[in-house]
């Protein structure tokens, strides 16, 4: 096997405080607490309130990571922000980060990879530790979806959340432990399923002529979720093959949190047993590209990933986008 690179030495994440339950949307749209829990395995989700975003869930989430990593701010040579829902198109939000961290030596950009941002960041970040090691580079995936969600459209509002998770990342401390292998995919030719185009440069911000769901996120549910069985299994027997390890032999598999029946086709497709596969959906909806850190955090705290452990990363989003990362803990 392949010598190990980018070593995780701590993660963080942040949630804001209001939660919206499926109940509540009951009050909002035309849908209801069965359908939602049925087709999407989510019972509640965490919004952003007044004087809460981006930049702020993802600092928070940062130096909950810097602190259990015990790394400071000022060693940090890289942020890298991973993120569709930035608090302005500009600034970056890394850089924002790197501000409120008081990170002065780090470089800082975002990542537009939708919920596949994550995992294309944290390969990123490996490719820079292989190059030098003694890196240390944050990794973060945010978003405050909230924002870009119309609230009138049922078959989007029930499925997204805000929230951030960050990750710290330095060289594999024994060429073992760490970033095995990342596997990075991508096909344009199917963007018009799942778009936010409103403020884009195409599409100017109040401008009459562009219809207002335009300035949300739009999606054919239907066709993305076909899309996304085929890509998430594919890539995680990419992931496996390259290795040359069996499904059974990983130890936790974290899916990215789009929807329950997403993530239990992956589990039985790799025949994995329940306990092997990390959920957290029906708390926190689909985060996009802050959902595998925030499972990654929980899983952590859950004692549910321990030294030595083969855990394999798996995303997909709108692009599309899809990625794995098989990484030794
Ligand atoms: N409440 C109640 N009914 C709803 C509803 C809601 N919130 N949203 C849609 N419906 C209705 C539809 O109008 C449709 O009614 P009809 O049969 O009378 O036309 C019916 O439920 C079935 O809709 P459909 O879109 O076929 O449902 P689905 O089983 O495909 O589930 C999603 C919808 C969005 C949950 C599912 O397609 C999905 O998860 N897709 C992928 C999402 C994803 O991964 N996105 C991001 C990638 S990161």
């Amino acid at each position: 096997m392949r010598k190990a690179g980018a070593f995780i030495l701590g993660t963080g994440r942040a949630l804001p405080s209001r939660v919206l339950t499926n109940q509540d949307l009951e009050r909002m749209v035309d849908t209801s607490d069965e359908w939602i829990t049925q087709r999407t395995g989510i019972k509640e989700r965490r919004i952003v309130g007044e004087g809460e975003s981006n930049s702020r869930l993802a600092t928070t989430a940062a130096r909950r990571a810097l602190s259990r990593a015990g790394v400071s701010p000022e060693d940090l040579d890289l942020i890298i922000v991973a993120t569709l829902t930035p608090d302005y198109l500009m600034p970056s939000v890394a850089v924002l980060v790197q501000q409120a961290l008081g990170a002065r030596r780090a470089g800082a950009f975002d990542l537009s990879a939708t919920c596949s941002g994550f995992l294309y960041a944290l390969s990123i970040a490996d490719k820079f530790v292989r190059e030098d090691p003694k890196r240390k580079i944050l990794v973060i995936g945010s978003e405050v979806l909230s924002h870009k969600t119309n609230w009138e459209d049922r078959t989007t509002c029930v499925l997204f959340g805000d929230g951030a998770g960050a990750a710290v990342v330095t060289g594999s401390p024994d060429g073992e432990r760490g970033v095995l292998s990342t596997h990075l995919h991508a096909d344009g030719s199917l963007w018009h399923l799942l778009t936010l185009k409103g403020c884009g440069s195409l599409y100017p911000p109040c401008d009459p002529r562009i219809p207002r769901e335009d300035y949300f996120i739009r999606m054919q549910g239907r066709e993305v979720f076909k899309q996304a069985v085929r890509a998430m299994e594919a890539v995680a027997m990419e992931a496996l093959e390259t290795a040359g390890v069996a499904p059974g032999e990983l130890d936790l598999l974290i899916p990215h949190q789009a929807n329950i029946r997403i993530i239990e086709y992956l589990r039985e497709r790799l025949e994995l047993p329940p306990e092997k596969v990390f959920v957290n959906i029906h708390r926190y909806g689909n985060t996009s590209a802050a959902s595998i850190p925030i499972a990654l955090d929980e899983a952590l705290e859950e004692g549910r990933l321990k030294e030595g452990d083969l855990v394999l990363m798996v995303s997909f989003g709108g692009g599309f986008t899809w990625a794995s990362v098989l990484m030794r803990w």
